[in-house]
């Protein structure tokens, strides 16, 4: 196992009650329809969940598909995933613990792939990239959907280097133009393109990490930096005595 894998199974673990307890906005609900809806997700179709966390988005593809595989290396978060499962009785989706990196899966077995929020903890993600085209089948579909920086590199460095203080398992967000390239490089091609923004308050933002030194310490370091105007990539701003961030969300559908 990547010794940065380790560390990903510690913080996750840790964070996994929270994952479990968070109720989604009613936009963050839309973002996980429109990866179903970007996936054209079918009664027919089996659909892998690459680090799945608690089964958010294998939860909505379920009632599309003929059977979803969530696969994730935290233990923690797969139990969460679990008994939602078993409290909703949802039949047709199976968790799998394991790296994304090597996926015990044969080539071609899926014909949807998708993978939220995750690409950022990859520290070499053309490597897992890769692994998710070698299990989708030919014709199938890739839909990638993470947060992305900003494509200024100091602006970038600096909100990798505020992500990386809140979540020591967070390696690096790429910047959109990064992310669409990395994708064009692995033998598939896109198909669309989207980009989002979320707004968020720093409390929202810091609710799963779970850890109050952590969210004590941080605050202060990044109501500095909207004082000083310095937005980050995050469009750092205090409104009405909070303080606040915007994550640009990017989202790709490929077809192998
Ligand atoms: C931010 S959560 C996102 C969970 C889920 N995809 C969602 O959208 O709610 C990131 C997840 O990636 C998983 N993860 C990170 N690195 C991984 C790896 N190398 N292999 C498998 N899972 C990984 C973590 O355990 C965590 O559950």
């Amino acid at each position: 196992m990547d010794p940065r894998d380790l560390i990903v199974q510690e913080e996750f673990d840790r964070q996994a009650e929270r994952w479990f307890r968070r109720q989604l906005s009613p936009y963050e609900r839309a973002m996980l329809e429109q990866i179903a809806q970007l996936a054209q997700v079918g009664p027919a179709d089996r659909v892998l969940d690459v680090a799945c966390g608690t089964g958010l988005v294998s939860f909505v593809l379920a009632p599309y598909a003929r059977e979803v595989v969530g696969i994730d290396i935290s233990p923690g978060m797969l139990a969460k995933a679990r008994e939602i499962r078993h409290r909703r009785e949802v039949r047709n989706v199976h968790f799998v613990l394991g790296e994304a990196e090597h996926m015990p899966f044969k080539d071609g077995e899926f014909d949807v792939v998708v993978c939220r929020l995750a690409i950022h903890h990859f520290p070499q993600p053309e490597r897992e990239l890769r692994e998710m085209v070698r299990v989708l089948k030919p014709g199938g579909r890739l839909v990638i959907s993470d947060t992305v920086s900003s494509e200024d590199e100091r602006e970038a460095r600096l909100h990798n280097a505020l992500e990386r203080l809140r979540d020591p398992s967070h390696a690096r967000m790429l910047a959109p133009t990064e992310l669409v390239h990395l994708i064009e490089r692995i033998g598939v091609r896109v198909q669309e393109r989207l980009l989002q923004r979320r707004d968020r308050t720093y409390d929202d933002w810091m609710d799963v990490i779970n850890d109050p030194i952590r969210t004590e310490n941080l605050k202060i370091v990044m109501e500095e930096l909207a004082r000083a105007g310095r937005g980050a990539g995050l469009r750092l701003r205090i409104e009405d005595g909070q303080l606040w961030l915007t994550h640009t969300i990017a989202v790709i559908k490929a077809i192998k």
